[in-house]
């Protein structure tokens, strides 16, 4: 190689390096109900100051009532080392149907494998909900990337109470939904979407940007002892936290499904938004039923365009896993 080449080489990289050290962080907020995987993604992402600015997190019922998912929320705040990042808590309830839980997968603490205790931090004063109409309605054109990790109560609230603050929204990236897969709630339904579909459909309308990581993408994304290890291997208390709530948390799935491992299915969103060349998809038409009976919470997912209708989502279908615990092992090395 010529001394020229090597020397226009040399410029390049420190060009890209230049670039991608210059690129300001995402401004993010995390809506979740925390849930074991959604502890992982919290810390997945409070490790990466670099790339995710998160303004907030804001809590709903879930996995377990408000009161667990907001405590288990600070504390995995705490775990992160993250004190700067409020914590509001918002809607108790689906905007329709009868709540529903998810304990038996989660734990009744909302945290399986792991002791929770109550967080020296408290909440913030006021609202999830009235926090994001106030945060979208004065941002920044399309600036604000939203990560839902639960049902999408706390945004179809304030879409519908201010509609105006979509101009705010970069994009919403949603774990939920299913196709290839099928459900994990009833055969059709994904949990998020079953537990709030009324939201989603909400959401779907406001004709905001979004992006679905469902189940056909995260059962693809699995744990192994290898992986575990891995994280294991890493020896501080974050990821020791992590393997503690995962070892418990995959149990479930492995069993029901006869899987070789357990998803960490909210982890998937953060992991896109980090490096989202771990993940491919397309453009489709999707719908949320809300009729009552067995399809309810169904995702229609129109992977191969049959109905003719525009696109409204971008749907991922695949993943890179090893790709995903590399990342993962990477930035859980940063906390303590
Ligand atoms: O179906 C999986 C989703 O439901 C995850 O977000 C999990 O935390 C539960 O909320
Ligand atoms: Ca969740």
């Amino acid at each position: 190689m010529s001394l020229k080449n090597l020397l226009q080489g040399a410029v390049l990289m420190s060009a890209l390096a230049a670039t991608s050290l210059m690129a300001a962080p995402r401004e993010l907020i995390i809506d979740t109900d925390p849930g074991a995987d959604d502890v992982v993604a919290l810390l997945l992402a409070m490790a990466s100051p670099q790339e995710l600015k998160i303004r907030a997190i804001t809590t709903v019922a879930g996995n377990v009532r408000l009161e667990k998912t907001s405590r288990n929320a600070r504390l995995a705040r705490e775990w992160g080392g993250r004190a700067d990042i409020p914590v509001y808590a918002g809607a108790g309830r689906p905007l329709v149907r009868e709540p529903i839980y998810a304990a038996n997968v989660h734990g009744e603490e909302g945290l399986t494998g792991v002791q929770v205790h109550e967080p020296k931090q408290g909440l913030a004063k006021g609202n999830a909900v009235q926090y994001l109409i106030d945060t979208l309605d004065k941002a920044e054109p399309h600036s604000i990337t939203i990560a839902m990790l639960g049902p999408q109560t706390n945004l179809a609230l304030a879409l519908i109470q201010k509609p105006e603050i979509v101009n705010g929204i970069k994009e919403v990236v949603v774990m939920g939904g299913a196709h290839f897969n099928g459900g994990n709630i009833t055969p059709v339904a994904e949990f998020n979407l079953f537990a709030d579909p009324h939201a989603a459909q909400v959401v779907l309308a406001s004709g905001v940007k979004l992006t679905y990581v469902p189940l056909d993408v995260t059962h693809k994304v699995l744990t192994s002892d290898a992986r575990l290890k891995q994280l294991a291997a890493l020896n501080n208390h974050a990821s020791q936290v992590v393997v503690d709530i995962l070892k418990a948390y995959i149990k479930f799935d492995m069993e029901k499904y006869g899987m070789p491992g357990g998803p960490v299915h909210d982890a998937s969103v953060i992991a896109y938004l980090l490096k989202p060349e771990l993940f491919k998809g397309r453009q489709i038409h999707m719908t949320v039923d809300s009729r009552e009976g067995p399809t309810f919470g169904q995702t229609v997912a129109d992977w191969y365009g049959v109905l003719g209708q525009p696109a409204n989502v971008m749907w991922l279908e695949q993943g890179d896993a090893q790709g995903f615990f590399d990342l993962l092992s990477a930035r859980l090395a940063l906390l303590k």
